[in-house]
């Protein structure tokens, strides 16, 4: 027999990444081969979002895929997230060529108090929340603490993409596979202050620090490529990156949803203090995920660069807090 079909809200699903993005949540590659589901979309009221968001739906009939069982267009975030059993909040305004992420702050954070409050008010009560709109930590947070009703633990921010984008510098590094690492991880904030650590990674049981060996490589050419590409490709191609956002928010849910194997995965989740990271501030940790739950690995060893690393990207997410005290 089939499974029941779940419910899958997607906010500013006729823009870029909702492009890059439904087709193959449609076609099973986020929650599996075996599983329907229903896209909610949500879009500005704005007309020629609404058009562009009509435009998408008659293409995603046309796909015909097998696993979708309903489609739905919505403008009001209390429709789209009714019943959900997940939601990607992609919808925000995008950083443009010279903008600074810490510009976008205000006017996202209105956003993600609204809609926040109608995922505490409508969503199924185990719904599982990916923040992949910028600043994308602080505004799962904004989210979070809008949804006092439904548990902290369900709100995430997507770290992915700077893991997947650690992984590949390494792949490159190394000249080994990209799917033979293991381990690796990346601290703190969706932010050029994050810290892709590969201290604990290894490829087929080598350990990657050794086989590197070359710290001023790490602090000076691997962080800095890392925790700038987002910025390298908007001056590449005067837009964000879409696609490989897309493609991270797949594997982040994925991994959520159906389990990593016991293999590390990044994902911004609110800290219970692990690493001295401060109670309820969204952090990009290693953890594994099993039966829908995913646990932060603790015990790790932090050396002083780490150390250094991970305070500089707290303090800019505490700023960030700070910034939007005074919306919650
Ligand atoms: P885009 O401008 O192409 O699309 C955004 C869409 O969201 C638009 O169609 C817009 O109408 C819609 N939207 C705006 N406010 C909304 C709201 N309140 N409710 C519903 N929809 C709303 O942008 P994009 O390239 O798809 O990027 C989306 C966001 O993702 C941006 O904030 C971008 O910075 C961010 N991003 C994050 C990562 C990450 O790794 N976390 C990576 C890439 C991009
Ligand atoms: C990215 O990392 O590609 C995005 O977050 C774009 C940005 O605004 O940096």
């Amino acid at each position: 027999m089939s499974k029941k079909p779940v419910r899958v809200a997607v906010t500013g699903a006729a823009g870029q990444i909702g492009y890059a993005l439904l087709f193959r949540i449609a076609s099973g590659e986020m929650l599996g081969k075996d599983q329907p589901v229903i896209l909610q979309l949500l879009e500005i009221p704005d007309e020629r979002a609404q058009n562009a968001l009509k435009g998408v739906i008659m293409e995603l009939e046309d796909c015909a895929f097998p696993l979708l069982a309903g489609i739905e267009a919505h403008s009001n975030p209390e429709e789209a997230f009714k019943d959900t059993d997940y939601a990607l909040l992609v919808g925000a305004r995008p950083r443009g060529p010279g903008m600074e992420r810490a510009d976008l702050l205000a006017a996202n954070a209105a956003i993600f108090t609204v809609q926040g409050k109608a995922l505490n008010k409508v969503a199924s009560r185990n719904v599982k929340v990916l923040v992949v709109g910028n600043p994308a930590n602080t505004n799962a947070y904004i989210a979070m603490k809008s949804a006092p009703d439904l548990p902290a633990k369900n709100f995430t921010a997507m770290l992915r993409l700077d893991h997947n984008r650690a992984a590949s510098q390494i792949a490159a590094k190394t000249g080994k596979a990209v799917g033979d690492i293991k381990s690796l991880t990346v601290w703190g904030n969706h932010s050029p202050t994050m810290y892709a650590d590969y201290r604990f990674a290894t490829i087929n049981g080598e350990s990657v620090k050794d086989m590197i060996n070359d710290q001023v490589w790490n602090a000076e050419v691997f962080l800095p490529t890392v925790g700038k590409r987002g910025a390298a490709i908007i001056a590449a191609r005067g837009l964000s990156s879409a696609a490989s956002a897309a493609n991270a928010a797949i594997d982040h849910m994925r991994d959520w949803a159906l389990g990593s194997n016991g293999e590390w995965v990044t994902m911004g989740v609110p800290s219970n203090g692990e690493y001295g990271i401060p109670a309820g501030i969204v952090f990009g940790f290693p953890v594994t995920t099993e039966n829908g739950e995913y646990k932060i690995v603790e015990g790790l060893e932090i050396d002083a660069f780490s150390q250094e690393c991970i305070n500089k990207t707290l303090a800019e997410l505490q700023g960030e807090a700070d910034g939007v005290k005074h919306l919650l």
